[in-house]
C-alpha cells in the first residue's frame, strides 16, 4: 500500500484526451475556481480521467489533466500517488477493496482474502477474463458490519465465505446483486430483533428536556427532605426548651456558698481570730454583699435540681440598646435555646446582638438571666456568653437553632 508506482511502461497508452463531453464538464469544474487557482480542480479531473479511462489513470492522463490545470506534471503525480483512490495500473471490471483492518479481521476478514485468493489470485492481479481484481486497503468506516468490502461504488457488508462466493458467482454471471449487509439485516441494526431503542417516546419529542425535568423534582425532593429534618429539629429544641433537663449547679460559682466565704465565717462568729483579720473578714462581708447581693448568713437554699443564684444588683446590668445596631438585630435564635419568645423578649430588653452578649461577665449574664420571666435561668445554664462570642466570630452553626453547648 505505501509503495506506488505507475503502471508498467509496456502496457502504457501513448497519450489520453478527454472525450468531448468530459471535456465540457471538465471546463465548468475549472470555472469554478478564481484566477490562478485552477489547481484546485485537480482531484476530480483524475478521477474523471480514471473512470474515462476503465478505473486506472495511465501516465498520459495525469500529464493531461496537469496540462489543462498549467501545473508541472510532478505536482500532479504526487496527488495520483497519494491517494489510494487513484489506481496507477488496470483494474478488473469487477475492483474489489478488501478491509483488512482489525474490526474486519476480527469478523472474518481472513476467509474473504481466502476467497479471494482462490478465485482471483494475489493482490492487483486481474482476471483472465478480465472481470475481477483485489486490493486490501485499511479502514472502509463500516466496521459494524465487518467483514466487507467495497466493489467499484458499493459497499458489501456483513460478508461470510458462502454469501461473498455467491456474491461473485452473481457479478460474473451478470445477475443483480444486492448492496449493503449480505445477512438480511438492514444497515447497522441489531442482527435479529431490533432490541434497544425501541421505545416509540424516544422518537416523539416528549422527552425532550426530560433531564431538566428529573433533576428538578430530584432537588425538590431534597429540599422537602431538609425541610422535614430541620423541622424534625426545632420541635426537639423547642421540647427542650418546655422541659428543660435538671441543670447542675454551675461549676463556676464555688465561692457563692456562704459558708466557705470568709464573709460566712465572720458573720458565724468563727472567723477572723485575731483583731487584725477582723476588719479584712468586715471588708469581705461588704463586699460580697454587694457582689452577690446576698447576706452572708442568709445563703440562699440551694435545690438537688435548680442552681439558685443569688439575685445581683442593677450596678451590674450590661449595656442595653435602644434599637438595633444599623437597623438589624443578629439572628438570636441561633443561640441554642432560645426561640423566637425568647428572641422577642431579649429584644425588648435591649439585647440585639451576639457581639453585645459575647461582651458580658458573669455578673451581667446573671442580671440578664434573672431578668428573663419565664425563662429564667437560661442564660447560664446555656452559657450564653460562650454561644455568643463563637457567633460574632463569624462561626455559624449546621441548623438553624444552634448547636446545644457541650458540658
Ligand atoms: S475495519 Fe473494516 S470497515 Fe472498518
Amino acid at each position: 500500500m505505501s509503495v506506488r508506482r505507475l503502471a508498467a511502461d509496456a502496457i502504457q497508452p501513448r497519450d489520453f484526451a478527454f472525450t468531448p463531453e468530459n471535456q465540457a464538464w471538465a471546463r465548468t469544474v475549472i470555472a469554478k475556481y478564481p484566477a490562478g487557482r485552477q489547481a484546485s480542480a485537480v482531484i476530480p479531473l483524475l478521477w474523471r480521467a480514471q473512470e474515462q479511462h476503465d478505473y486506472w489513470l495511465p501516465k498520459a492522463a495525469i500529464e493531461h489533466v496537469a496540462g489543462m490545470l498549467d501545473m508541472p506534471n510532478i505536482r500532479v503525480l504526487e496527488v495520483a500517488t497519494f491517494y489510494t483512490m487513484f489506481n496507477l495500473e488496470p483494474v478488473g471490471k469487477h475492483f474489489i477493496q478488501l478491509c483488512g483492518t482489525t474490526p474486519c479481521r476480527l469478523r472474518g476478514a481472513e476467509d474473504i482474502i481466502k476467497v479471494c485468493r482462490e478465485r482471483i489470485g494475489e493482490q492487483r492481479h486481474v482476471t483472465a477474463d478480465g472481470l475481477f481484481s483485489w486490493l486490501e486497503v485499511e479502514c472502509l468506516g463500516a466496521c459494524c458490519n465487518a467483514p466487507m468490502v467495497q466493489i467499484n461504488n458499493d459497499y458489501y457488508e456483513d460478508l461470510t465465505p458462502e454469501s461473498f462466493n455467491k456474491l461473485l458467482d452473481d457479478l460474473a454471471a451478470g445477475r443483480p446483486v444486492k448492496v449493503g449487509p449480505q445477512n438480511g439485516r438492514r444497515s447497522s441494526e441489531p442482527e435479529g430483533a431490533v432490541n434497544t431503542l425501541t421505545d416509540p417516546a424516544l422518537f416523539d419529542g416528549s422527552l425532550v428536556g426530560a433531564w431538566q425535568k428529573r433533576f428538578a423534582e430530584e432537588e425538590a425532593k431534597a429540599k422537602e427532605a431538609a425541610a422535614a429534618k430541620e423541622a424534625a429539629d426545632r420541635a426537639e429544641a423547642a421540647k427542650a426548651v418546655e422541659n428543660p433537663e435538671p441543670a447542675k449547679p454551675a461549676p463556676t460559682q464555688p465561692a457563692l456558698k456562704a459558708a466557705d466565704t470568709p464573709a460566712a465565717r465572720v458573720a458565724d462568729g468563727k472567723e477572723p481570730i485575731h483583731p487584725a483579720e477582723k476588719a479584712k473578714a468586715a471588708d469581705a462581708t461588704t463586699r460580697l454583699t454587694e457582689t452577690v447581693g446576698v447576706a452572708p448568713k442568709t445563703p440562699p437554699a440551694v435545690a438537688a435540681t435548680q442552681p439558685v443564684l443569688a439575685p445581683v444588683s442593677d450596678e451590674h446590668k450590661p449595656e442595653l440598646l435602644a434599637a438595633p445596631k444599623d437597623g438589624k438585630a443578629d439572628d438570636l435564635e441561633l443561640i441554642w435555646g432560645v426561640g423566637p419568645k425568647l428572641a422577642e423578649l431579649l429584644h425588648k430588653l435591649g439585647v440585639f446582638h451576639f457581639s453585645q452578649i459575647a461582651s458580658w461577665n458573669e455578673l451581667n449574664l446573671r442580671w440578664i438571666d434573672q431578668n428573663l420571666g419565664a425563662f429564667k435561668g437560661r442564660a447560664v445554664r446555656d452559657k450564653w456568653i460562650e454561644q455568643a462570642a463563637k457567633l460574632a466570630s463569624g462561626w455559624r452553626p449546621e441548623k438553624s437553632i444552634g448547636d446545644k453547648p457541650q458540658g
